[in-house]
């Protein structure tokens, strides 16, 4: 018996010794001092012994079973050991490797540009306002002494909500809302978004932006209007360009123009970007009709005014060269990255 148990007792050393995970270890410890395992196999042979043999064999027993569990709890520490120093060595962090670089965002074209637009008004004492992007009917249309037969109120053009309620097809229906409040006199800007039942294309989209402009005080002229917007494309696009006001038609005001400016590449001689034209149309303008005063309840006999309506994707196009509306609406990184 002493002899067997001195045998495993070798065996299991050595494949303690061997022994590389603690899972191998465990099955180790089971197969040797386990309910089925040899030791236990041959203390079962105990009973068998006389009485005088029985406390010999069983001290060397016990001494046997306490040097094997030494032994597994020694090797126990050391795969432990070696497992963390492992762990630790993957866990290294090298200070000295460059950092990834953070990807920050860029401001997009159409906000470069109504930031500019918003500087360049507000250095001139007006104030910016806002208004629903949901309207009434009487605000985008009525209001503004656009009549229930006229065109632009199509349902080609407007998206509906309900009879009297829609997605605003212009800006100029703030002009309403600010007017509305009956504080004169008025010196604001209103940007935002409109929408119009327009297929996608380089020039078109459904849904865009535009800036208002509205000035009511007494005495205003049509002088102001021209000073002021020349001013403010000056401001905007050079001081070398020059501004023409061509006679043009809006149902809220009279009279009516759209300014072009001097083409800004080729100072006016005519080229690609201008389309051979010299000039590139950049707004609607017009005195503030004597209806639409009435109407916000303005007395047209004490109070002129004039207004105005800019397309922002327009006057970014053009100031940052772009050729294709689209690319304004795609978030294209490689494309919004250069601004
Ligand atoms: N609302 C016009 C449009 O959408 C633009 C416009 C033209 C606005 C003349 C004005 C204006 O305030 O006076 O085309």
């Amino acid at each position: 018996m002493k002899e067997r148990l001195e045998a495993i007792k070798e065996q299991t050393l050595k494949a303690i010794e061997g022994s590389k995970t603690l899972e191998e270890l465990n099955d180790i410890r089971v197969s040797v001092l386990g309910k089925k395992g040899s030791v236990t196999e041959v203390l079962k042979g105990m009973k068998d012994l006389s009485s005088e043999e029985r406390p010999k064999v069983g001290q060397f027993v016990n001494e046997t079973r306490a040097k094997l569990e030494e032994a597994l709890s020694g090797r126990k520490t050391d795969i432990e050991r070696n497992l963390r120093e492992k762990r630790l060595a993957k866990e290294i962090i090298d200070v000295t490797l460059p950092a990834k670089k953070v990807k920050a965002g860029h401001p997009h074209p159409n906000s470069i540009a109504l930031k500019e637009v918003e500087r360049i008004f507000i250095g001139m004492g007006y104030e910016v306002a806002e208004g629903p992007e949901v309207e009434y009917d009487y605000y985008n249309f009525e209001a503004l002494n656009i009549p229930a037969n006229h065109p632009a109120k199509d349902e080609q053009d407007t998206f509906y909500i309900n009879n009297d309620i829609l997605l605003r097809t212009q800006t100029s229906s703030v002009q309403i809302h600010v007017m509305e409040g009956g504080h004169v006199p008025i010196r604001m800007i209103a940007p935002g978004r409109v929408f119009r039942s327009d297929e996608v294309d380089a020039t078109h989209s459904p849904c865009f932006h535009q800036i208002e402009g509205l000035v009511v005080d007494k005495g205003i002229t049509m002088s102001d209007l021209k000073g002021t917007l020349t001013a403010f494309a000056k401001e905007m696009f050079g001081e070398d360009i020059k501004t023409k006001f061509r006679p043009h038609h809006f149902p809220f005001t009279e009279p009516s123009a759209e300014m072009d400016v001097s083409c800004f590449k080729c100072g006016g001689k005519g080229c690609r970007f201008c389309k051979g034209e010299g000039w590139i149309e950049i707004l609607g303008c017009g005195m503030v009709h004597p209806h639409v005063f009435e109407m916000c309840g303005i007395d047209p006999d004490e109070y002129t005014g004039f207004a105005f309506g800019v397309g922002l994707e327009r006057i970014a196009l053009l100031k940052y060269e772009i050729d294709d509306m689209r690319l304004l609406y795609e978030n294209d990184v490689r494309f919004l990255s250069q601004f």
